[in-house]
């Protein structure tokens, strides 16, 4: 038997009324849409007509601190609660995954366990969990911390929370219930589990309410890439979302990433990873590129700025000239990958300061791409096809437009070099990644160490 072509797997990152920092301003953009709730049901349409694996939602607990005359001029790029509002695009979507991000250092692991749980199974099974720790201290400063906990400490945190949540989604086996009105039991209470979890961070000892999620668990995504974010991800990942620049440096993250694979008996297939792209589209490269400009052309040197320090934890870019190289950068507790990143193009390129923030500016770091669909689709399937890549995180530039152009152009194209697919064939996130199931503990006849540990 043949075994079928590999596609890509493609994700929409939605966000506000576009990546792009300037988005907002663009004349094509409503910027109301950022506020609004039928903008979102929209995207949520139209990239579930576009075959997408799923959307994604990104998120932040806390609004960045920013004088108000800066503040103003930039959108707010997170206005709803992810997890919220794809409960509300569950309702109008049958088969695109849900994947909304939520921070492991701020939410107690029930809670969480319980609302991903209810989300998988009000959409039939189509939640995903971006796991993150957070990495700024305006975050941490809405609750009850003065700065952000230790980039090590929040991943050392992370992954005994994750072992909790699963220990939680297995509070059930499947289909406990009985429904026996007769004889007067609701459940099979045989099919009970109850956490015993006693451990450095978490004490946890209870089930959960919730049925055991259709899929198993959500699929578990990760989006860390620093090497304590890629150990995280290789012992409990299935999707990675990662910033790179180049296809070099996108197939060393690529085979580090599976490499630490082994370690924790898991196949290579068993993770995708999902560099993010942002495509400028034009029917011409230089209609691409004038729309390019016409973008970078808004963005306010402030607001620009304020970008790459907030990703630098505040570093203050006054003393430093806008047309004069760029300083040396700090490492901080917070997104260090990202701060790697910059360091890196700054250094390679010879930038200046305001030539960073304009390369930053259109995707924060991911890749942008400028030029004709058939262009776009050939660095796509370079990345794919060289170990760079399983598919890409799609970061539209403006929304709606930047998400239907590529519906349009870039996936028809695709789709004709049978690299994406023309229908699901699934009807799970998880089918749609060729993610397998997870078994509930109780039948794996071999049970791991940390599941005897942790059930009574
Ligand atoms: C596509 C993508 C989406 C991300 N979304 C979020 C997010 O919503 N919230 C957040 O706090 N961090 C988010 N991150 C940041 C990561 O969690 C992580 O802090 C960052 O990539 C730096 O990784 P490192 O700390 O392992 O170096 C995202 C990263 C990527 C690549």
């Amino acid at each position: 038997m043949t075994k079928p072509k590999r596609q890509l797997h493609l994700g929409a990152f939605l966000q506000g009324v576009g990546h792009h920092l300037a988005a907002w301003r663009h004349p094509d953009v409503d910027p109301a849409g950022a506020v609004q709730l039928s903008h979102f049901k929209n995207l949520a349409r139209i990239a579930e007509a576009a075959r997408f694996d799923a959307i994604f939602f990104a998120d932040n607990v806390g609004l960045p601190d920013a004088p108000p005359e800066v503040q103003t001029k930039a959108a707010l790029p997170y206005y709803f609660e992810p997890l919220l509002l794809l409960s509300a695009l569950a309702g109008v979507t049958e088969r695109i995954g849900l994947v909304a991000t939520v921070s492991s250092t701020y939410l107690p692991p029930y809670h969480l366990a319980r609302k991903f749980a209810t989300l998988d199974q009000i959409s039939g099974g189509r939640a995903g969990w971006n796991l993150v720790t957070s990495g700024s201290d305006f975050e941490a400063r809405n609750f009850g911390l003065d700065q952000q906990i230790a980039h090590a400490t929040r991943y050392e945190r992370a992954r005994e929370y994750v072992d909790v949540v699963k220990g939680l989604w297995d509070s059930w086996e499947d289909d406990p219930y009985l429904f026996d009105q007769t004889g007067g039991r609701f459940y099979d209470t045989s099919k009970l589990h109850r956490l015993a979890h006693q451990g450095t961070h978490y004490s946890v000892h209870g089930a959960l309410q919730t049925e055991r999620p259709v899929q198993g668990y959500p699929v578990l995504v990760q989006a860390g890439s620093s090497g304590d974010g890629q150990d995280l991800a290789a012992a409990t990942a299935e999707l990675v979302f990662t910033a790179q620049q180049t296809v070099e440096d996108a197939r060393s993250f690529y085979s580090s990433l599976k490499g630490r694979l082994s370690r924790f008996d898991r196949s290579p297939d068993s993770v995708k990873v999902l560099p993010g792209i942002s495509p400028v589209i034009g029917r011409t490269e230089q209609e691409a590129q004038e729309k390019y400009e016409a973008l970078q052309s808004l963005i306010d040197p402030g607001v620009g700025l304020g970008l790459i320090s907030g990703f630098l934890g505040g570093f203050d870019f006054s003393p430093y000239p806008l047309d004069g190289p760029v300083p040396e950068l700090p490492k901080t507790e917070g997104w260090q990958s990202r701060q790697d990143l910059f360091i890196s193009l700054a250094r390679r390129e010879n930038l200046t300061v305001r030539q960073l923030y304009q390369r930053i500016a259109s995707a924060r770091g991911h890749l942008t791409v400028v030029g004709t669909a058939k262009s776009i689709a050939d660095q796509m399937e370079h990345w794919f096809n060289t170990g760079a890549a399983d598919g890409f995180n799609v970061m539209a530039p403006t929304l709606p437009n930047g998400l239907t152009e590529f519906a349009q152009t870039v996936i028809p194209e695709l789709q004709r070099r049978g690299l994406f697919r023309t229908e699901y064939t699934g009807s799970t996130l998880r089918e749609h990644l060729g993610l397998e199931r997870p078994a509930h503990p109780s039948s794996v006849t071999q049970p791991s160490k940390l599941k005897e540990e942790s059930y009574v």
